[in-house]
């Protein structure tokens, strides 16, 4: 079994250059499907849920070279396949990504059921319904969604009941190619929708608004092949910003490589919890709290506090000097990694989507299972200043979005190492 091993009670100092945004990487690499032609993307990390999205790409036909670790030069001349498998979709919701993109070039997509995760249920109802306004009919058979739109996309007014990431990202792509104007009400806000809609402008589509609540696309007759680059990864940013606040040194930590206003309310938080921070250039360096105050938090869509980012600010509560209340307004399974915290001496109390944190003096190193990918990363935050060590296991879920994790982390000076142990479940 492998582990990351954390010595706790080690301080941290020194830079820390953040990876490209996962969460932007994969819908661009998706996007490169609406421009037959070569796309080079540059930025984007390397992480198993890119491994997975190259996957899919070039199951539907198209190939990739990677020029450097951080480059990818992707030719979807060739695609001629729709379909999305269910082994590559049940590794990662995100490969429906796919979907906008492939009904924009193709009029149709055959993409498997993603089904619940450890986050909950995650319907997609809502990008059906959009898609369904554009003209697109669905059937599902055998675990697949068949979407079809035999005339092709028509532009119309879609008004979504939440403001959900993926659903505004597959509308947009599959806008892009239809007749006439589309209107997304209440789309998305996230930086990383502006990331996508800047480079499908790039190409030659028309979306304005991006960043907004109201996005329009006129669509176009074609998209062109484009070399773009991937924004940084503001919630790798956030992780090691939050790194820092528990354990950087005199010094403190330098995290660069993203843009500070991606995590605008992150940063108030922390500020309102006693964290000390300076901007610098292309990032922010940040300094150990000596007292946390508490906080109260709710998770919302952009610009509220992201969800992405709330394990590892629970972290901070959990040492915080009195009770802290943070609200899980996204998921519906988001507090797992609580119950990892609470082995390590945390004091916390889950109340439905609440979670009602008592600061307590100290954590202890103990044995964790990482329960997705953010609660992973918080555990191991957590061990760098829990007393002994901490083994944080299922440590696939922390790859799937973190690049070279344990290395940035022993790059500051931080006692960290993978290790491999057996199975303590195992006979
Ligand atoms: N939802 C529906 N119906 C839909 C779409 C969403 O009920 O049709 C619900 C979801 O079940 C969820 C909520 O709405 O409860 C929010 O979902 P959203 O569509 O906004 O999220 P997503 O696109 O599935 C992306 C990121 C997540 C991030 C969320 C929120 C990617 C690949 N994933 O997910 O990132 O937490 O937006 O910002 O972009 C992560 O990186 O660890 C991660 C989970």
């Amino acid at each position: 079994m492998n582990i990351i091993r954390v010595h706790g009670g080690h301080a941290i100092e020194g830079d820390v250059h953040v990876s490209g945004a996962k969460n932007s990487a994969l819908k661009l690499m998706a996007a490169t499907l609406l421009a037959p032609g070569t796309t080079t993307l540059t930025n984007v990390p390397n992480i198993s849920d890119v491994h997975v999205m190259g996957k899919v790409l070039k199951g539907l036909g198209a190939t990739i070279e990677v020029a450097d670790e951080h480059t990818l030069i992707i030719d979807t001349s060739a695609v001629d396949s729709w379909e999305a498998p269910y082994e590559l979709v049940a590794k990662m919701r995100a490969s429906t990504a796919v979907m906008g993109p492939l009904l924009g070039r193709f009029n149709r997509a055959k993409i498997a059921m993603p089904g619940g995760c450890n986050l909950g249920a995650r319907k997609i109802d809502m990008h059906i319904l959009g898609l369904e306004a554009l003209g697109v009919q669905f059937d599902t058979d055998h675990g697949y969604i068949h979407a079809n739109a035999p005339e092709g996309l028509t532009g119309t007014m879609v008004s979504l009941e939440f403001a959900s990431v993926g659903a505004t990202e597959n509308l947009i792509m599959a806008a892009v190619r239809a007749q006439g104007t589309t209107t997304i009400d209440n789309a998305a806000r996230e930086p990383e929708i502006v990331d996508l809609a800047n480079m499908l402008n790039e190409m030659g589509a028309k979306v304005s608004g991006a960043g907004t609540p109201v996005v329009t696309v006129e669509g176009v007759e074609e998209l062109h092949p484009v070399v773009h680059q991937v924004i940084g990864d503001r919630i790798e940013a956030g992780t090691f910003i939050v790194a820092g606040a528990l354990a950087a040194g005199d010094r403190g930590v330098a995290v660069t490589g993203f843009n500070p206003q991606h995590l605008g309310m992150v940063l108030k938080k922390l500020e309102l919890m006693g964290v000390s921070y300076e901007r610098v250039n292309g990032g922010v360096r940040v300094w150990r709290a000596e007292h946390l105050r508490p906080v109260d938090i709710q998770t919302l869509p952009f610009p509220g506090f992201p969800t992405d980012m709330q394990a590892q600010v629970m972290v901070l509560s959990a040492l915080a000097d009195g009770n802290s209340i943070i609200t899980e307004n996204i998921f519906e399974n988001r507090f797992m990694f609580a119950s990892e915290l609470v082995r390590m001496g945390a004091n916390i109390r889950i109340e439905s989507h609440h979670a009602i944190i008592h600061g307590v003096e100290r954590l202890s190193g103990a044995q964790v299972v990482s329960p997705d990918l953010r609660g992973g990363a918080a555990l191991v935050l957590a061990g760098l200043v829990a007393e002994g060590e901490t083994d944080v296991s299922a440590i696939h879920h922390i790859n799937r979005g973190y690049e070279r994790f344990v290395d940035k982390l022993t790059g500051l000076g931080a006692q960290v190492e993978r290790a491999s142990i057996p199975d303590p479940l195992e006979d």
